[in-house]
């Protein structure tokens, strides 16, 4: 499986630290935000990895992670996505390098407490569709929100006004090679996005969209408030803990 971490956007929510970098590149703790998407990945398994990137600061990413020695990595693939068409629009800027094979999607500001090392696995196994991975969080408004009756997966609505449930869809989606069809055929948001929600939505509606709980602690870091959890977080318990699903289990 390869691994795509989409880390483009203006990071506006974040202006000014933003006006001078990356949003990724801000620091979470004791390291860049980037960091931690790739070693959500390479802990997976996945060595094979593309950073969709944009902005002002591109060249900075390759500055800063060159081949990905830190990660045991003997290259990093880049790709740079022109404007603000949102997170389906960066993704299809990875289709090229897919090549068909199923992949992992993280977006670079999520942080986990853990890892999704059987949600990879179990996606190996799953014979084609998409996977997603819910938390409960207090705030569902901020995030694409997952209705779930009986076990079963009914709609997943992004920032709903009057969420449906306390489940956050989070920003880490195992995909088929299927997925850039599917991002051909979404339309724009009223905040002129193309939105994964949307592409998730046409994996449900196609019947092939599964879904598991993470363990362990989430967060974006898209917002100060967030940024600040992040840093708390990962100062009290760090990130990317790769046993710890097991001796939870
Ligand atoms: C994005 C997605 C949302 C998801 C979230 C996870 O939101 O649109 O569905 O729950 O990431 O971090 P954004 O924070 O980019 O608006």
């Amino acid at each position: 499986m390869k691994g795509i971490i989409l880390a483009g956007g203006l990071g506006t929510r974040l202006h000014p630290l933003t006006k001078i970098t990356n949003k990724h590149l801000l620091p979470i703790y004791d390291k860049p935000m980037v960091y931690y998407p790739i070693q959500t990945l390479v802990n997976a398994g996945i060595t094979d990895i593309m950073i969709v990137t944009g902005g002002n600061y591109a060249g900075d990413f390759l500055r800063l992670l060159g081949n990905g020695k830190e990660f045991g990595l003997t290259h990093i693939h880049y790709a740079y996505q022109e404007g603000e068409g949102g997170i389906a629009d960066a993704l299809s800027l990875a289709e090229w390098f897919a090549e068909g094979e199923k992949i992992c999607v993280v977006l670079g500001d999520n942080i986990i407490e853990n890892n999704i090392v059987k949600a990879v696995r179990d996606f190996e196994k799953q014979d084609k569709g998409a996977k997603i991975l819910l938390k409960e969080v207090p705030d569902p408004e901020r995030f694409g929100v997952a209705e779930i009756s009986d076990g079963k997966l009914i709609s997943i609505v992004e920032k709903p006004r009057v969420p449906k449930s306390n489940l956050a869809v989070i920003g880490i989606y195992l995909y088929d090679g299927r997925v850039f069809d599917f991002i051909k055929t979404i339309k724009p948001s009223d905040r002129g996005e193309l939105e994964i929600t949307d592409v998730n939505n046409a994996y449900l509606e196609n019947g092939t969209m599964t879904w598991g709980m993470l363990h362990g602690w989430w967060t974006d870091a898209g917002t100060f408030e967030s940024l600040l959890r992040a840093s708390i977080l990962v100062s009290q318990t760090g990130a990317n803990n790769i046993n710890s699903v097991e001796r939870r289990a």
